[in-house]
């Protein structure tokens, strides 16, 4: 199959992994109302493109914290993805790099930071969950720091893990050989969970840590001197309160809809967020962005950028870093053309009014 879109990309990823992987790459909690709802906001959403306006020359470029990406598309914090591809996240660094844009590193990533640091030729942010073990947190970001992280993205969507029915139908669990090893080797448990079969509820839920409020945002701030973002936002009032505690950034995500099932749709939740924090600091969204027309979206209604998590995983899947770079070539040239037609040059003529109902 030649493929023309992510949507085609998905489905040569899906032919070639085992059930168990594609399940967890592809899965949201419990009826999966959100992952469809995702979607569908962005299809729903109308274009009033503009008309006679000089868009020959197209500038895609933005800057975010203070860096220059060639896009407005960052690479959202995914686990695994050596479960997608033998070459894992080193071939996902080195996709970003290539498309100069930012790759997000998962905490569950079964490659080690320093590796990653290493292949890295723009910059790499790092996701975290504060664990319940405050010591190990610190450690880890020290060590996050070190390796040359330029920021954290704190996801704070994750108080347990959300119930994907298909890991727990399919016993989720990491082929011998894979470990989250930025959890090694400051203790063993990385390697315990990749036998243990049990789906992510039980396996990590050492890694989170239920009783974590805005008092240990504060705290993971004064360890470190990187900026902090927060992920996972839907409400004004909390993406409101981020900023007030000092958040660099906020990323309004239902973290793929595997969290919180029927949580709304981040586009429809995203203007009333991006007002809430009206223009302190950047605003980034994901959920279901699988065309350049839904970057378009985003942006109008007050994103900075956006970031994608799946297309990614099926990028890899389907052909290591060559893959994850026909993912965001596509979405690119998809971008590119959804400017011209609405009559944009460049980000900035993107405004609110070429989107409504
Ligand atoms: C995720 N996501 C995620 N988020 C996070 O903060 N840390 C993580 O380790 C992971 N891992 C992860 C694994 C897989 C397989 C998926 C699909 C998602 C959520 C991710 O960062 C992002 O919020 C969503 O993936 C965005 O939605 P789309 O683009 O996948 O629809
Ligand atoms: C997930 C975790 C790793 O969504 O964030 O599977």
């Amino acid at each position: 199959m030649k493929v023309l879109n992510l949507l085609d990309l998905e489905q040569v990823a899906k032919e070639k992994l085992p059930q168990m992987a594609y399940d967890y790459f592809a899965s949201g909690a419990w009826d999966e109302v959100t992952l469809r709802e995702n979607r569908a906001a962005f299809e729903r959403l109308k274009v009033f493109y503009r008309v006679l306006v000089d868009v020959s020359r197209r500038d895609l470029s933005t800057t975010i914290l203070g860096r220059k990406i060639s896009l407005p598309i960052l690479f959202a914090p995914t686990a695994f993805h050596k479960l997608a591809h033998p070459d894992g996240e080193l071939a996902t660094v080195r996709a970003a790099g290539k498309a100069g844009t930012i790759m997000v590193l998962s905490s569950l990533s079964t490659t080690s930071v320093e590796a990653v640091m290493r292949a890295a030729t723009a910059p790499v942010w790092f996701q975290l969950y504060i664990n319940k073990d405050r010591k190990f947190t610190r450690d880890l970001v020290a060590r996050v720091e070190a390796a040359g992280c330029a920021a954290l993205m704190v996801t704070v969507d994750t108080p347990e893990w959300g119930r994907r029915e298909r890991d727990v139908r399919n016993q989720f669990h990491l082929p011998p050989g894979l470990a989250a090893v930025n959890l090694l080797p400051s203790n063993a448990r990385g390697k315990i969970i990749s036998q243990s079969g049990a789906g992510m509820g039980q396996a990590f839920s050492w890694m989170l840590d239920a009783s974590v409020t805005w008092k240990d945002l504060d705290w993971l701030r004064s360890l470190t001197k990187l900026p902090v973002i927060v992920k996972g936002i839907c409400r004004a009032d909390d993406a409101d309160r981020s900023v007030e505690h000092g958040a660099s950034g906020i990323v309004v995500s239902n973290h793929g809809a595997r969290q919180m099932d029927t949580a709304p749709a981040t586009l429809d939740v995203l203007p009333r967020c991006a007002d809430a924090v009206a223009g302190r600091v950047p605003v980034l969204l994901d959920g279901g962005v699988r065309r350049g027309l839904d970057v378009l979206k985003a942006l109008a209604l007050g994103a900075t950028a956006v970031q994608i998590g799946r297309p990614v995983l099926w990028g890899l899947a389907t052909d290591g870093q060559s893959g994850v770079e026909t993912a965001i070539n596509l979405l690119r040239e998809e971008f590119d053309l959804a400017l011209a037609l609405a009559g944009c040059a460049n980000l900035s003529s993107i405004t609110r009014d070429l989107v409504g109902g």
